[in-house]
């Protein structure tokens, strides 16, 4: 990207929050955001679902659908303790999102996004448990928010950006090559301008940056490589952006793979067809959480 692009395009990101209609659980969820786990505090987050009817509601809802619900779930307390404040964050995250980008901006099918994000927070999630990573609960959140910069791009040159997602389509590739071509620059770069906007952790910019390219940052990152690793296993299992991509795969060929493996021993034994039928296991939670976003059992489950 040139100095010039570049300049213009983070002046328009700082704009972002102005001009979108930033809702007022943004400021209090991105503190969340930006919190280790353990500092949460669990009556912080009961407040925050509260404020705002259409949250809690659904929240409460989600609580005593089946897959969560064993009882009568009828305070956000309960539905909160229920749901988990992992699962009750990524909700809150969505559902503001949802809120700062109007319909007619959104150039992804808004379930395809938030399908691929939370499948890519599992994924990763699961992934660093499974090979002794410290901190899985830092892998959900990198993967949950590893394509900050599509919200961006999507608010920021939705025109232009429709033309990527339409040539990716197309021709099968993968969308940050068509940015490359198109805009200029791509997702990871308006990603990383966003993350450091709001102010989140540096790791999780880097994640923002770098994740379908390592190499980008000065040395490879374990969260880094571990969520390159998790948006690709969800790529080929059809948890991708809506469309089929052609894509080789070999894990172990990965330079990723190659630095996670230096590190955590336990990822050279790892079972990947097993990893990955667990993969599948995973996706009623996922459109469980999408449905309770946006409120529409038949579109969650139709895609
Ligand atoms: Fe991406
Ligand atoms: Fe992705």
């Amino acid at each position: 990207m040139t100095a010039q692009k570049l300049e213009k395009l983070q002046e328009q990101v700082k704009k972002l929050d102005s001009i979108s209609t930033a809702p007022v659980i943004l400021q209090p969820l991105l503190e969340i955001l930006r919190m280790p786990a353990e500092k949460i505090s669990f009556d912080k987050v009961v407040e925050l679902v509260s404020y705002d009817g259409a949250i809690a509601a659904q929240c409460l809802r989600m609580a005593n659908s089946p897959l969560f619900g064993c009882r009568e779930v009828e305070t956000v307390r309960a539905a909160v303790m229920a749901l988990g404040l992992q699962r009750v964050r990524s909700m809150l995250f969505g559902l503001c999102i949802n809120r700062v980008i109007p319909k007619d901006k959104w150039v992804f099918e808004p379930v395809a996004f938030w399908r691929h994000s939370l499948g890519c927070a599992l994924v990763t999630q699961r992934m660093a448990q499974r090979i002794g990573y410290a901190e899985p609960e830092k892998a959900y959140l990198g993967g949950l928010l590893h394509d900050l910069g599509i919200l961006v791009n999507s608010l920021l040159c939705t025109k232009d950006f429709r033309k990527c997602l339409q040539s990716a389509t197309e021709q099968r590739r993968a969308l940050h090559l068509c940015e490359e071509e198109i805009l200029g620059f791509t997702h990871c770069e308006s990603g990383k301008m966003l993350a450091e906007h709001w102010g989140l952790p540096r790791d999780l910019s880097d994640v923002a940056y770098g994740h379908h390219n390592v190499e980008l940052l000065p040395a490879p990152q374990p969260l880094v490589c571990l969520v390159h690793l998790g948006d690709l296993l969800c790529r080929v299992r059809y948890l991708g952006y809506g469309y089929d991509e052609i894509m080789g795969m070999e894990l172990g060929g990965e330079l990723a793979w190659q630095t996670l493996a230096k590190t955590h021993p336990a990822l050279a034994d790892m079972d990947l067809a097993r990893f990955t039928m667990d993969i599948d296991g995973a996706m009623e939670q996922i459109v469980a959480t999408v449905d309770a976003v946006f409120g529409t059992a038949q579109s969650a489950a139709s895609k």
